[in-house]
């Protein structure tokens, strides 16, 4: 009987190839955001359990049936985070923002808890990357936050679909939802079961559930985006307009309803035909409402995240110049200054080295599973002319230099 211990289902490490990949699309990523005027935010994986039923929504599949939940030592109501905005809200109303004005853009990155069933592309732990904004109501702000994730996705040379609706206000949704209901209503029993739920717990729901016979039945549903307000609409066509100005490609899909409920006016989502079925890669929108729903005072709100799992089955790593050299031994007596040559080499060069004296062929073994391309070792000649041999694995050149020299 084994008694070794697995990751969880739908839980993995990240390591090797994947997790030089995941930090190279951080460390870019981070810097993108940090162009656009974003400072780095760290919010707490446990939560109350309440901040994500006010914010992402008691209807929503992610709060119904996908936290992570439990009562911890002191009795409070706790759950690990589904996804990063309710606490960045969270934060920004602890903190007296919505009171103090101004605009505030943070950036984050980390892992986000969904109890999933798992699939390709779809984990129980992944990881998001995303950005908020507070305090910039103009349609302009939306365009910037698509122009951003457009960046973004081009850096690492991905390509993608711009999903775009708009989800109304407080104005023209509960209207939509009104006409959407009594539509409904004429089938309501041909619809799946999740969808007669959803027909009285929260309508749009169902115009983006994955069920063929749903869908059919949605052909002629009403779509919010012929019952918008003139200030949703205005909005929408303007964004439009600076889409089009920007040359950045989209599609109208009136379907699109998010998962979570605080979104109202922009939503979107980027998706990509290469990873399959969970083909989205980012996702987010406006959210005017969340400050007042966690109880700040109103403040208009946007963002979106990026699954960074689903983005780097996409990227490649740039094949990289860089020198990566080797350092070892002939001999103990040369250990010492061995280790203060690469001391001083790490200041500029990836150095790695080997603490046990071995001959000059088990060395270059060594050096090429390492994947270094330079190897360098000193012995006690080296070490009484103070120089040090160099061999260039790829050129097979060698040659000794003056210590000073290297
Ligand atoms: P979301 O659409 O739920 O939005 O998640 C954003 C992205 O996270 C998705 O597009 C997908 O790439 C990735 N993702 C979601 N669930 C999984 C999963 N189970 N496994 C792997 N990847 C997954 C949000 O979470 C919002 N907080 C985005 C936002 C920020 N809206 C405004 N601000």
């Amino acid at each position: 009987m084994s008694n070794t211990i697995q990751s969880l289902r739908g839980m993995k490490d990240i390591v090797g190839s994947e997790s030089e990949l995941f930090t190279y699309f951080i460390e870019n990523a981070s810097k993108i955001a940090q162009k656009y005027g974003f400072s780095y935010i760290e919010t707490p994986l446990l939560e109350e359990t309440a901040l994500f039923k006010r914010s992402v929504g008691e209807s929503s599949d992610i709060v119904n049936k996908e936290m992570y939940q439990f009562i911890d030592k002191g009795q409070n109501d706790v759950c690990l985070r589904p996804e990063g905005t309710a606490g960045v809200v969270r934060h920004f109303v602890e903190k007296k923002l919505d009171r103090a004005g101004g605009t505030y853009k943070w950036y984050y990155y980390g892992p986000m808890f969904r109890y999933e069933r798992p699939q390709k592309g779809r984990l129980r732990e992944f990881h998001q990357f995303g950005c908020e904004v507070f305090g910039i109501s103009n349609v302009y702000e939306d365009a910037n936050i698509i122009m951003l994730i457009r960046e973004i996705l081009e850096y690492f040379g991905i390509g993608f679909t711009l999903k775009l609706n708009s989800l109304g206000c407080v104005l023209c949704m509960p209207q939509y939802k009104n006409n959407l209901v009594n539509h409904l209503n004429s089938f309501k029993s041909e619809l799946c079961e999740d969808c007669n739920r959803r027909v009285d717990t929260n309508p749009i729901r169902v115009l983006d559930c994955k069920n063929e016979k749903c869908q059919t039945l949605l052909k002629d549903a009403p779509k919010i985006t012929n019952s918008l307000c003139s200030s949703c609409n205005s909005d929408f066509e303007k964004l439009k307009e600076i889409l089009d100005f920007n040359k950045i490609n989209y599609e109208i899909d009136s379907n699109l309803v998010r998962g979570l409920d605080y979104y109202n006016k922009t939503a979107f989502e980027f998706v990509s035909n290469e990873i399959g079925a969970q083909s989205a890669i980012a996702g987010g929108g406006r959210y005017d409402r969340l400050v007042e729903f966690l109880g700040g005072k109103s403040t208009a709100g946007i963002g979106f995240a990026i699954g960074i799992e689903r983005l780097l089955e996409l990227i490649k790593m740039p094949q990289c110049n860089q020198d990566v050299i080797y350092m070892g031994t002939l001999d103990d007596s040369s250990l010492n200054t061995m280790i203060k040559v690469a001391n001083q080499k790490r200041k500029t060069t990836k150095t790695l080295v080997e603490y046990t004296p071995r001959s000059f062929g088990k060395h270059f073994g060594i050096a090429e599973k390492l994947s270094a391309n330079i190897v360098a070792l000193i012995g006690e000649n080296e070490l009484k002319n103070g120089t040090i041999y160099i061999k260039n694995i790829k050129t097979r050149e060698e040659t000794n230099l003056k210590l000073e020299d290297f």
